[in-house]
């Protein structure tokens, strides 16, 4: 088997999704380089999605969010500011490494974000429980992408939202070319240089570009149990998209 082959979390697997095991195994070598290239990989683009998601949600003061596959807690943060100190926002993340920058960065946001080990096909809270639940550049990586939806939606109470931030690939067949020379030959480089992973920006690349996208996502999102209205908004010509379902 060749590096990239190895490095590959759906490599060698006839499972239908990417493999948990290897999911998690690669985020925790990831983890302390994670914020550090992202910021750099994105240019720090990625903070404007997060707000976008933020804004679609509709999330208000008071209010209680569920960040899942929330890793470093970027998104958790977020969410934090616009509850404010009434509401409550919990991180979930099936990678205890991944979660443990969240409490120190959150207080130094001013904010208190509490992070509970859990994967998002099996969330450990009742129904109803949550205003608005949501997963960033998650869904990609879980093997049971209907199935997670679902345990998000459960969770989150009639009239509330759940939202999905994910890469997807660009629209305009010229653009979109120039980003995948830059997502296989740069990102694994870079990202590789800045975390000593390079396999798993290989994983991003190929990851990314094989993931549904804008109407085909919605799609599979709109035929979730309890998701009524699906809204689909393209990032960057369709870099990256965030979705807004409505729970019925
Ligand atoms: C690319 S990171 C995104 C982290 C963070 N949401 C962000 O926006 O930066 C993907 C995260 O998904 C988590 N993850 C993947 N599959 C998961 C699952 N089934 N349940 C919970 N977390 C999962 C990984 O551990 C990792 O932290």
């Amino acid at each position: 088997m060749n590096a990239a082959r190895r490095d590959d979390p759906t490599a060698e697997t006839d499972r239908t999704g990417p493999d948990p095991t290897r999911i998690r195994a690669m985020f925790a070598k990831v983890a302390p380089g994670y914020d550090r290239a992202n910021d750099v990989l994105s240019v720090r683009i990625h903070h404007r999605w997060r707000r976008t998601l933020v804004r679609m949600s509709g999330a208000a003061a008071g209010q209680r969010v569920l960040d899942c596959a929330s890793g470093t807690g970027d998104l958790a943060i977020a969410f934090a500011h616009a509850v404010g100190p009434d509401g409550a926002v919990v991180a979930t993340d099936f990678c205890r490494e991944m979660l443990e920058p969240t409490p120190g960065k959150a207080a130094r946001a001013g904010v208190a974000v509490p992070c509970s080990v859990a994967d998002v096909t099996a969330l450990p809270f009742g129904d109803d429980h949550f205003d608005h639940a949501s997963i960033a550049f998650g869904i990609r990586n879980v093997a049971d992408v209907p199935g997670a939806l679902a345990e998000m939606a459960r969770v989150t109470r009639p009239g509330g939202s759940v939202l999905v931030l994910e890469f997807g690939q660009m629209r305009t067949p010229v653009l979109r070319g120039a980003y995948r020379c830059y997502a296989r030959h740069v990102l694994p480089r870079l990202g590789g240089w800045l975390t000593g992973q390079p396999g798993a920006y290989r994983y991003l690349e190929s990851s990314s570009a094989a993931f549904p996208c804008g109407d085909a996502f919605a799609r599979i999102f709109a035929a979730v149990p309890g998701i009524t209205d699906v809204d689909v908004r393209p990032r960057m010509g369709g870099i990256a998209y965030v979705y807004r379902g409505v729970v019925g």
